[in-house]
C-alpha cells in the first residue's frame, strides 16, 4: 500500500483526514509536527506528503522547504492545505515548493484526484529511473565507462536547448522533446547486450571482422526497444529511444550505419546524440588511444561539420563548446575505463 504522511497540529482534524485518506486505499502515517515530520519523511520512505501549511504559525511551509531541499531517493510529492479562497496563502504554499495544495473545507473528490496526481508524477520519475537502470546496466557489460551515461544526458540537454534558438528546430525541438531527449539518450548503445563477449570485451583494437559485429548492435538496440514501442504506441519516449538507439552511427553524408542514411533523414536525436557521443569518446582514454584536450576534440567536430555531422549542430555545439568541457569535467570518470570502444571514434 502506497504511504502518505498527514502533517497537523489540529488533532482531531488530523484523525478527520486520516480516516480519509485511508478510506481512498492509502496507508496513512502521522505527524503534529514539522520536526518530527521531517524526520519520518527520512526513515519512512514516505513520497507522498499532505501538511497544513498554516499549523504552528507556518511549519507547514517550512517543512516544505525543508523536503525541498533535502535529497532523498526519489521525488516527494507535497501538497499543502490552506485556507478557502486565500490567495497569499495559495501563493505562499507554491513559493514554499509544494506540488499542489488543498483548500479548506475539503472536497473528498478533489482530494482523492490530487493524490491520484501524485502518485503519476512519482510513477513517472520511476519509469525515468528504469529506463536509466536498463540503460547503466547494458554499458557496464562492456566497460567500466564512469559516467559516461550522465554525461551524454548533459551534453544533449545542453545542445537541444542551444539548438532550439536556431529557427529551424523552433518547432521541433520544445522543452518537451527536449526533456525526451534527455531521457532517452543514455539508452543509445543499449544493443550492446547483444554482442559476443569476443568482441564486446576485446581489450585491444577490433579487426574488420569484429568492427562489423560490433556494429550490429545499433541494430539490436533499434529491435528490442520497438518492440516495446509496438506494444505501447502512445509512448513517446520508447518512440525516440528507437531512433537513438538505430540511428546514433549515421553520418550526415550517408555513410554511416547501419542504413547509410543521409542529411535530414537521419532522425534530429540521432543526429544531436551523434555529437555528444563522439565528444565524449573523444574526450576519453581508451586502450589503443589516449585522452584528446577538448580543443582537439572541438577541432575534430568542427572539421567533420557536413561529412559526420549536421553542419547546424556543430554550429551550434562550438557555441557552446565551453559548457561541454564544464560538463566533462563535472562529471569526470572516477575509475580508469578498462576495457575499449572505439566505434564512436574510429568513425570520425
Ligand atoms: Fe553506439
Ligand atoms: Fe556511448
Amino acid at each position: 500500500m502506497t504511504k502518505v504522511l498527514i502533517v497537523d497540529d489540529n488533532v482531531p482534524s488530523l484523525n478527520r483526514l486520516t480516516a480519509l485518506v485511508s478510506s481512498f486505499g492509502y496507508e496513512p502515517i502521522t505527524a503534529t509536527n514539522e520536526v518530527e515530520a521531517f524526520e519520518l519523511c527520512g526513515t519512512s520512505n514516505v513520497r507522498t506528503v499532505i501538511a497544513k501549511a498554516s499549523m504552528n504559525g507556518t511549519g507547514g511551509l517550512d517543512l516544505c522547504r525543508k523536503i525541498r531541499s533535502a535529497s532523498y531517493n526519489g521525488y516527494v510529492y507535497v501538497m499543502l492545505i490552506t485556507d478557502y479562497n486565500d490567495q497569499q496563502s495559495v501563493i505562499d504554499c507554491l513559493d514554499a515548493g509544494a506540488d499542489n495544495y488543498v483548500l479548506q473545507p475539503i472536497n473528498h473528490q478533489e482530494l482523492r484526484l490530487q493524490l491520484l496526481a501524485g502518485q503519476r508524477l512519482v510513477a513517472l520519475e520511476s519509469r525515468d529511473l528504469i529506463i536509466f537502470s536498463m540503460a547503466k546496466l547494458a554499458e557496464s557489460r562492456d566497460t567500466d565507462t564512469g559516467k559516461h551515461l550522465e554525461r551524454i544526458q548533459e551534453y544533449c540537454r545542453v545542445l537541444a536547448i542551444e539548438l532550439s534558438k536556431d529557427e529551424a528546430f523552433e518547432d521541433c525541438l520544445d522543452s518537451q522533446y527536449i526533456q525526451l531527449l534527455q531521457m532517452t539518450s543514455p539508452l543509445h548503445d543499449i544493443g550492446k547486450v547483444g554482442i559476443p563477449d569476443r568482441v564486446l570485451l576485446k581489450p585491444g583494437k577490433l579487426n574488420e571482422e569484429e568492427f562489423e559485429i560490433m556494429k550490429r548492435h545499433a541494430e539490436l538496440g533499434g529491435v528490442t526497444l520497438q518492440a516495446a514501442a509496438d506494444a505501447y504506441p502512445e509512448a513517446k519516449f520508447l518512440k525516440m529511444a528507437v531512433e537513438v538507439a538505430v540511428t546514433h552511427h549515421e553520418k550526415w553524408n550517408g555513410t554511416g550505419y547501419p542504413k547509410g542514411l543521409r542529411g535530414e533523414e537521419i532522425p534530429l536525436s540521432g543526429r544531436v546524440v551523434a555529437v555528444a557521443d563522439v565528444y565524449d569518446a573523444l574526450r576519453a582514454k581508451r586502450v589503443y588511444k589516449p585522452a584528446f584536450s577538448h580543443d582537439e576534440a572541438c577541432r575534430i567536430i568542427r572539421e567533420s561539420s557536413g561529412s559526420h555531422f549536421d553542419p547546424r549542430i556543430v554550429d551550434a555545439f562550438l557555441r557552446i563548446e565551453q559548457k561541454f568541457d564544464h560538463i566533462s569535467q563535472q562529471l569526470a570518470e572516477c575509475i580508469e575505463p578498462i576495457c575499449t570502444e572505439q566505434m564512436c571514434v574510429e568513425s570520425v
